[in-house]
């Protein structure tokens, strides 16, 4: 777990724990619903953030924001191909079809304008998502192996994806996508250091002029 370290991260956490507790009381035990929900939140921040990085690296003319924006952009069709494969397992009704369009709304212009202004906190707040990511894929993976949700056959669609074996199971899909999840959070965190590090280095620069 990344401990908070300063203002940005604790108030990153915040989110964090407010967005958790809503689905929380939201979706309970249903994480087949909880998954395909999410992921269509999950798929928006890794766009704006590739979209942003790469606007300022046409406006500056300068290099050094291609692999970011890759990876920003890969993120997010990471997480679209979640919502495909779990689309397969649990059909959203009527309300949570409703809630995604919502949610898409708010939290795209939310993210957009928090991102503009505090990217570091942005990327904080990303990675502890991916962590609580983790964890609520951790828990669905306790159920289906207890046998309390059907071990069910994984879709196509993801075998073809993970190059798993034939015969894999919804086991193995929630492995696999907890391994992504796992990557975006220390992807997420490492540029909220790295911009921590450059703001700290900014202002102890700042105090020498000074
Ligand atoms: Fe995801
Ligand atoms: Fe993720």
């Amino acid at each position: 777990m990344n401990k908070p370290k300063n203002f940005s991260d604790f108030f990153a956490l915040s989110m964090t724990k407010f967005f958790r507790l809503i689905a929380d009381t939201f979706f309970a035990k249903r994480y087949g619903h909880r998954a395909v929900v999410l992921e269509t939140i999950a798929g928006v921040p890794g766009m704006v953030a590739g979209m942003l990085i790469h606007l300022r690296s046409l406006r500056s003319m300068q290099t050094g924001y291609g692999s970011q924006i890759r990876e920003m952009l890969a993120e997010a069709e990471n997480e679209r191909m979640h919502l495909m494969f779990f689309i397969e397992i649990a059909k959203p009704n009527a309300f949570e079809r409703l809630l995604v369009i919502l949610a898409q709304g708010v939290f795209m212009t939310f993210y957009l304008f928090m991102y503009i202004f505090f990217p570091k906190t942005s990327h904080r707040m990303i990675g502890y998502f991916e962590d609580e990511a983790v964890k609520s894929y951790t828990e669905y993976l306790e159920l289906v192996e207890n046998g309390l949700v059907m071990n069910i056959r994984a879709p196509k669609i993801a075998i073809d994806y993970y190059g798993l074996s034939r015969n894999a199971r919804l086991s193995d899909l929630i492995r696999s996508v907890r391994a992504d999840e796992m990557h975006h959070s220390e992807v997420n965190h490492s540029y909220a250091d790295n911009l921590s590090k450059i703001s700290n280095l900014k202002k102890s620069e700042q105090k020498k002029v000074a």
